[in-house]
C-alpha cells in the first residue's frame, strides 16, 4: 500500500503541475453521501437556505450502493485506504450509517466523516466503538452561540454528553479519531484562539493523541457567505485542484465538483450509469479543468462564486496544508 500511495500522489501531483486534462492515475480521495438530509440549520452552510431542500432529490444511500462504491473504488488501486462518507447532510440521520462503517472495515479502509453530533447518541457510539473510523464533530465553547448559529436551544448540552461519551471510548480504541473542532468564532463575537482553549476545557484534560482539538476556518461554500465570495486575494487565482485530487459522489450517485458542490450545480457524470475512471477522464471534467486552467471560473457554475482560487494568502495553500488535508482524507 505504502508503495502505491508513493505512486498514485506522484501522478497526482505531476498531472495538477502539468495541467493534464485527463490526470494519469486514478482520484486519490473518494467521498460519498450519506444523506442530504439535515437535522440543523447552521448559519455557514448552504442547508440553512430555505430553498435548499427544492435543489436536488431528497433521500439516503443505501449499504448495497455503498459496498459498490467501495468495490468499485478498490479495484482503482489508488492508494488510499481513507473514504469520506460527506457531503451534504448529516450522516447520522440515515439509518444504514454504523453499517457503512462496518462495511468500510470488512473491505479494509477507514471511513471518516463529519457528524454535528446530536444524533452520535452513546448507543449509536456503542455500535461503532469496535470498529476503526475518523469522525470530525464542530462543537463550540459557548453554549449560547451554539444553539444561536448551529443548531437549537439546548443542542449544545445534548452535543457535549454526547462527545463525551465518545471521548470515553476513543481513549479505550486507539483507531478511533476524533476531531472536535471549534465554530464559535464564526459569530463574530469571540477569538478563535482563546475561545478554542476554552472549548478544550469542557473536555478531560490528558487524552491520547488519537484525540484532537482545532479550530474550523470558514470559506464561503458554494457562495454562500455573500460578504466572503471574492476569497482575500481578488487578483491572485490559482488553479484549483480538486479536479486534480478528488471525487465526490451524492447519495444517489451523481458525481459533483468538489466537497463544497452541496447543491449539486455541476454535476460530471453518475457512478451507477458510468465506470469511475470514464467519468474522470470524460468530456464533462475535461471541460471543467479546461475552464479553470484558462481562468475562466464564471463558465463552471458551481465555481463561479467560490472563493478557493482567489484566497492565495489564506492557509489553504501551504505546502503543509495541502499535505496533511492529502493524507487525512
Ligand atoms: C456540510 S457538513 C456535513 C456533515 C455534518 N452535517 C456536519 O455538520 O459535520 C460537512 C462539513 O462542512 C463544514 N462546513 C459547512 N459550512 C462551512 C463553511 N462555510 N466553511 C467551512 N466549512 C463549512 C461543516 O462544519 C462540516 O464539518
Ligand atoms: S454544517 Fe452540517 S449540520 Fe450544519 S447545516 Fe450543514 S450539513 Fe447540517
Ligand atoms: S473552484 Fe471551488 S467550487 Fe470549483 S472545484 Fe474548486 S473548490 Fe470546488
Amino acid at each position: 500500500m505504502i508503495f502505491e500511495k508513493i505512486y498514485r500522489l506522484a501522478q497526482l501531483g505531476v498531472s495538477y503541475k502539468l495541467k493534464t486534462l485527463r490526470p494519469l492515475g486514478p482520484p486519490f480521495q473518494f467521498s460519498i453521501e450519506a444523506t442530504n438530509k439535515c437535522n440543523f440549520k447552521c448559519a455557514f452552510c448552504p442547508q440553512s437556505s430555505p430553498t435548499h431542500k427544492d435543489i436536488r432529490p431528497v433521500g439516503n444511500l443505501t449499504a448495497a450502493n455503498f459496498y459498490f462504491f467501495l468495490k468499485s473504488i478498490k479495484e482503482l488501486k489508488h492508494g488510499n485506504r481513507t473514504v469520506s462518507i460527506c457531503l451534504d447532510g448529516e450522516p447520522l440521520m440515515n439509518k444504514a450509517f454504523p453499517d457503512f462503517i462496518e462495511i468500510g472495515n470488512e473491505l479494509g479502509m477507514m471511513p471518516r466523516f463529519s457528524s454535528n453530533g446530536k444524533l452520535l447518541t452513546p448507543t449509536v457510539t456503542d455500535r461503532l466503538s469496535k470498529f476503526s473510523f475518523l469522525a470530525a464533530v464542530d462543537f463550540a465553547s459557548e453554549p449560547r452561540i451554539f444553539d444561536e448559529i448551529r443548531g437549537r436551544e439546548g443542542d449544545f448540552e445534548i452535543v457535549l454528553e454526547n462527545l463525551r461519551y465518545l471521548i470515553s471510548k476513543a481513549k479505550d480504541n486507539p483507531s478511533i479519531r476524533l476531531e472536535i473542532v471549534d465554530i464559535t468564532h464564526f459569530s463574530g463575537e469571540v477569538d478563535d484562539v482563546g475561545s478554542l482553549a476554552k472549548m478544550r476545557a469542557l473536555f478531560p484534560r490528558d487524552l491520547p493523541p488519537n484525540i484532537q482539538f482545532w479550530s474550523r476556518k470558514f470559506h464561503n461554500f458554494g457562495g454562500h457567505l455573500k460578504n466572503g465570495s471574492k476569497g482575500n486575494s481578488p487578483n491572485h487565482y490559482k488553479l484549483c485542484p480538486y479536479p486534480w485530487t478528488s471525487f465526490h459522489v451524492t447519495w444517489d450517485g451523481d458525481v459533483v465538483a468538489c466537497g463544497r458542490n452541496t447543491e449539486g450545480k455541476t454535476v460530471l457524470g453518475n457512478i451507477y450509469r458510468q465506470t469511475i475512471m470514464d467519468i474522470w477522464r470524460g468530456e464533462k471534467y475535461i471541460n471543467m479543468r479546461r475552464a479553470l486552467i484558462e481562468e475562466r471560473v464564471e463558465d463552471i457554475e458551481c465555481c463561479k462564486e467560490c472563493d478557493m482560487p482567489y484566497s492565495a494568502s489564506s492557509g489553504r495553500w501551504r505546502t503543509k496544508y495541502i499535505f496533511s488535508s492529502l493524507l487525512r482524507r
